[in-house]
């Protein structure tokens, strides 16, 4: 309920200004409930336009002490006014970072709207990262969205497991389903619209996105999804049977590095949750956090291939892309000669050398992409299309072949691929456009980011409008709504993909629509999502 907004003019020149594309003309006060208010900032964004940027409004209290690796506990009623004109603190990591750090911040262009929602998860392995890594979440308001961007707990602290009822981990995961349930109920009050949800995130943000639609525990809490580079059905998406580390040999060993060495698992937890959080992290850095499956907390029953192949998930639109060169940094070709077979193999087997049967899954992958091909450039060609798919785009394709062969299912689906390589890239051309490539643009004009030519503001400007319009028409290029640039320039009808007619967006300047050319990825890929299932090492016949 939204009892007022008022203003403060106050002059603010100590204020931390969260970017500095922004100025700070004042504060704005808005009421989440009778007595409770939140003070923000008035701000102009680089356009000229308005924002009203909250920062740090917890969402959870504090996951400390005996709440330590326990699902989030929502924020009981206060009352007063809270300053909310300060980042939080970001969650542990790489020896920085508080364990109090379940915070969000919102952005909006007009508190008593009712205007379409994003809330962006950000991505960094489950490990790093926070919510203002990606992108500034203020430079969204102008095409009239307010965004969320949340922090969610990391690391040992959101994924430690005992594979039991005692630690069945996912806590970062339940962090994320909190969050979703604070907007539902505590948008209004920045003038957002809590029917008009979008999620969205990049890497692990983008497995987290694909991860709520899999888990019925979000249902209801949003309406689309974006997803940049991930997938739940990507292969380190979560914990797989075929992944050599298991969660709960990675806790014990941390556990007992911080001299918890009970055997019995809820001894274990109570153990850990006593020792001091530099102590806790630094017995846990070679902790690699999953979500898992558990039926514990219930957020993810069952494989994600299965539950969207039974029908039980979130049927949500979505807006799903790889970039053209994901993870190319693993691909060597110092002398510029191209790649051979052996290398092609050595390459994708280091990828894949965290799995039981990562020889096999490279053979696979190896024996689909280089069957006939010798020549080296074409050879380093497929590797860098190898490794992208091995990484993003076999689990896309899967993914979004499942929501279009659900029964009675009306959901639209738009696919891309992120060619489009920003002015004074480096790299060679071959190597195509690398991990996380295509975030500035999304987050177009961040002040982190230099965009030095024409074309790079222009293809700043038609990203996000494009995503900007998915949010809020659940279509990127809506009929009769035509996309211009400043330079007057309109953008290509972005077709929905199915699996008649399997067209993607290419994304480059221009953009252009292309038949997705590797769809024979859906039973490839499908086919190593059941070698992954297995705990045991299969032969390699043939
Ligand atoms: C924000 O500040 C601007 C400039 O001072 C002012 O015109 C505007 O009314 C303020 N917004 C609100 C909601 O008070
Ligand atoms: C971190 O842990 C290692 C053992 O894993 C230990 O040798 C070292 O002293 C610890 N450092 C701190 C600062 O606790
Ligand atoms: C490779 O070449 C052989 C012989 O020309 C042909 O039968 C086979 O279909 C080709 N394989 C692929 C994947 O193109």
């Amino acid at each position: 309920m939204r009892t007022g907004v008022y203003t403060w003019f106050v002059l603010l020149c100590g204020i931390v200004q969260s970017s500095r594309s922004q100025t700070t003309h004042g504060n704005i006060l808005v009421s989440l409930g009778p007595g409770q208010q939140l003070k923000g900032l008035n701000t102009t964004a680089a356009s000229g336009q308005r924002v009203y940027s909250f920062l740090g409004i917890p969402y959870a209290l504090p996951p400390t002490g005996d709440r330590r690796l326990k699902p989030p506990e929502p924020e009981p009623d206060w009352t007063g006014v809270k300053e909310t004109v300060t980042k939080s603190a970001i969650c542990p990591q790489n020896n920085e970072g508080a364990e109090d750090c379940l915070y969000l911040n919102v952005f909006t262009p007009d508190v008593s709207g009712s205007l379409p929602v994003f809330v962006w998860f950000h991505g960094g392995s489950y490990t790093i990262g926070s919510a203002f890594k990606d992108g500034d979440g203020a430079t969204m308001a102008p095409q009239g969205v307010v965004t969320v961007t949340i922090n969610y707990r990391l690391g040992p602290l959101g994924f430690m497991s005992t594979g039991d009822a005692a630690m069945p981990g996912n806590y970062g995961m339940l962090d994320q389903v909190l969050s979703l349930k604070w907007v539902q109920k505590y948008i209004r009050s920045f003038g957002g619209d809590p029917s008009q949800v979008t999620i969205g995130g990049g890497s692990a943000g983008s497995h987290s996105v694909s991860l709520m639609i899999t888990s019925l525990l979000a249902k209801g809490l949003f309406h689309r999804g974006i997803m940049e580079s991930g997938s739940a059905l990507a292969l380190t998406a979560l914990e797989r049977p075929g992944t050599k580390v298991k969660l709960r040999d990675a806790t014990l060993r941390s556990a007992s590095r911080m001299g918890c060495t009970q055997s019995v698992s809820s001894e274990v937890l109570q153990c850990v949750q006593k020792v001091g959080i530099h102590h806790f992290m630094n017995a846990s850095k070679d902790f690699t956090p999953y979500p898992r499956v558990e039926t514990t907390f219930g957020f993810l029953p069952d494989e994600p291939l299965t539950l969207l192949k039974n029908g039980n998930y979130n049927k949500v639109d979505t807006l799903h892309g790889t970039n053209s060169g994901e993870w190319n940094q693993e691909i060597n070709d110092d002398h510029d000669n191209g790649v051979t077979e052996q290398e092609f193999r050595t390459t994708i087997g280091s990828l894949l050398g965290i799995f039981i049967n990562g020889d096999l899954i490279t053979r696979i992958f190896s024996e689909a992409y280089t069957s006939n091909v010798t020549d080296p450039f074409v050879l380093r060609t497929k590797l860098v299309q190898a490794v992208s798919d091995i990484k993003y785009g076999g689990a896309t394709i899967v993914e979004t072949n499942k929501y279009l062969t659900t029964p009675n299912t009306h959901t639209k689906h738009f696919l891309y691929e992120f060619d489009y390589r920003i002015s004074g890239t480096t790299t060679p051309a071959w190597r195509g456009v690398a991990h996380g490539g295509e975030r500035r643009f999304v987050f177009y004009p961040d002040v982190r980011y230099s965009f030095a030519k024409p074309d790079d503001k222009a293809l700043g400007q038609e990203v996000q409008t494009l995503w900007a319009n998915f949010i809020k028409h659940g279509d990127p290029t809506p009929s009769g709504l035509t996309v211009k640039l400043e330079s007057g320039t309109s953008v290509v009808r972005w077709s929905q993909f199915t699996m008649d007619n399997p067209q993607l967006l290419k994304i480059d300047t221009p953009s252009k629509m292309d038949t997705h050319r590797r769809l024979f990825l859906i039973p490839l890929f499908e086919r190593i999502l059941e070698i992954m299932k297995s705990t045991e090492k299969s032969p390699i016949v043939g």
